[in-house]
């Protein structure tokens, strides 16, 4: 495994996505442990784009807990169907959020945070089994390219929950 991420210097996301994406199936494929897996993805993608929290939620006694991140410390446990990320557990559904303010229930770990996108993560049965949770210190920071791309990225994942 490469020691270190090849970026392009741009910034320009697609082309940024397209650069990380085959360096990260080559850190996943060689590895089955979750934690492993998990850390170094959120690693790969603070590295990518510099956001300001980016982190997992796994389900574990019926609720939502933290799980590998990157960024300041975080909300520990997350009831399902609250917040961003329960509501995405809850939905099977990528919920992009231009305006964390103006989602109701939004959990605010950090008022540093001001929009976010959460993708659901699913295991090779289907079951949703937690939330990849991308957060930004910036308005409206998130477009599709990131769920489409963030969304192939948990599909990676899943070969990771037995
Ligand atoms: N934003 C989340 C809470 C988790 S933190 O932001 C790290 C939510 O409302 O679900």
């Amino acid at each position: 495994m490469a020691e270190t991420l090849s970026l392009p210097k741009t910034n320009d996301r697609q082309k940024i996505y397209d650069a990380l994406l085959p360096q990260l199936i080559a850190i996943l494929e060689n590895e089955s442990d979750l934690v492993a897996n998990l850390a170094n993805t959120a690693a790969a993608l603070k590295e990518a784009f510099q956001f300001f929290w980016i982190g997992f939620y796994l389900v574990k006694e019926g609720q939502l807990v933290l799980g590998p991140f990157q960024g300041p410390i975080a909300c520990t446990r997350i009831a399902f169907g609250r917040g961003v990320c329960g509501h995405t557990y809850q939905t099977r559904k990528t919920v992009l959020v231009p305006d964390v303010e103006k989602f109701p229930g939004h959990i605010a770990c950090s008022s540093l945070s001001r929009s976010e996108v959460v993708v659901p993560l699913f295991n090779a049965n289907g079951d949703c089994v937690g939330v990849l949770d991308v957060d930004s210190d910036q308005l409206n920071d998130f477009s599709e390219i990131d769920q489409v791309e963030l969304e192939k990225i948990a599909k990676l994942l899943t070969q990771s929950f037995l």
